[in-house]
C-alpha cells in the first residue's frame, strides 16, 4: 500500500513522513513498526538514532551531559532529516521532543504529525517494568508522569495534525485511522486538512 508514489516528491514538495509524538509509553515505536508492514516506509526512532550516533545510552547522556544537551541532540537530528530532505519515513520520537520550539517547527515541516495519548495510569503501567527512561527513575514516577504530561499537553496539541487516544483501541484500528487521515492531509498540502477526512 502507498500514500503516494515516492517518485513524485521534489525537493520543494512538502515532506510526506508520518511522525509520532506523545508521552513515554504511548506506543510510538510500536506503531511506527506496525505501519512499516503496511506502508513499506522505513520506520525510524529518534532515541535509537541518537544512541547510535553518539554510541551512548540515553540514560548516560542524561546523567553525564544533562537533559538540555539531549534536547539539543534531538533538534539537531530533526534538522538533519530536513536537510537530507528525508521523505516517506515513519518517525517515532522521544516523548519530550516537543519541549523545544525549534523541534516543534521541524516536526511539522517533516510531515503529518500524530499525537498518541494515554492516561497517566496507562503510562505508569506500560513503563513500570523498564529502566531505560531516566526521567522515570525516581521515587514517585506517577507524580512525575502527571506533572510532565500536564506541562507538555499544549505542546503536543499544537504540534500535531491528528490526536489518537490509544486506550481500548487495537493496533490495526489505530493504524487505519492514521492512514486515512494522513492520506487526506497529504492531498491538501495547502493546510485545509483537519483531524477528520470527512
Ligand atoms: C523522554 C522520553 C524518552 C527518551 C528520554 C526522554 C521524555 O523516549 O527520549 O528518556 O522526556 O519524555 P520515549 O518517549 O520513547 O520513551
Amino acid at each position: 500500500m502507498s500514500l503516494s508514489s515516492p517518485s513524485t516528491a521534489t525537493p520543494t514538495a512538502p515532506l510526506k513522513n508520518i511522525i509520532f509524538i506523545g508521552f513515554m509509553g504511548t506506543g510510538k515505536s510500536t506503531l511506527a513498526r506496525s505501519l512499516n508492514q503496511t506502508l513499506n516506509y522505513p520506520a525510524i526512532d529518534t532515541d535509537q538514532l541518537i544512541e547510535k550516533q553518539t554510541q551512548r545510552k540515553i540514560t548516560e547522556i542524561f546523567a553525564t551531559d544533562g537533559e538540555e544537551t539531549f534536547r539539543a541532540m534531538e533538534t539537531a537530528l530533526l534538522q538533519s532529516m530536513i536537510d537530507q530532505n528525508m521523505d516517506h519515513h515513519l518517525i517515532a520520537t522521544g516523548g519530550g521532543i516537543i519541549t523545544q520550539q525549534k523541534s516543534r517547527e521541524l516536526l511539522k515541516e517533516l510531515g503529518f504529525v500524530v499525537w498518541l495519548r494515554a492516561t497517566p495510569e496507562e503510562v505508569l503501567k506500560r513503563t513500570s517494568h523498564t529502566s531505560h527512561r531516566p526521567l522515570l527513575q525516581c521515587e514517585n514516577p506517577m507524580e512525575v508522569i502527571t506533572d510532565l504530561m500536564a506541562a507538555r499537553e499544549e505542546f503536543y496539541r499544537s504540534t500535531s495534525h491528528l490526536t489518537i487516544d490509544t486506550k481500548d483501541l487495537a493496533l490495526d484500528e489505530i493504524s487505519c485511522g492514521i492512514l486515512e487521515s494522513a492520506r487526506y492531509h497529504f492531498a491538501h498540502p495547502d493546510g485545509s486538512s483537519s483531524d477528520s477526512p470527512t
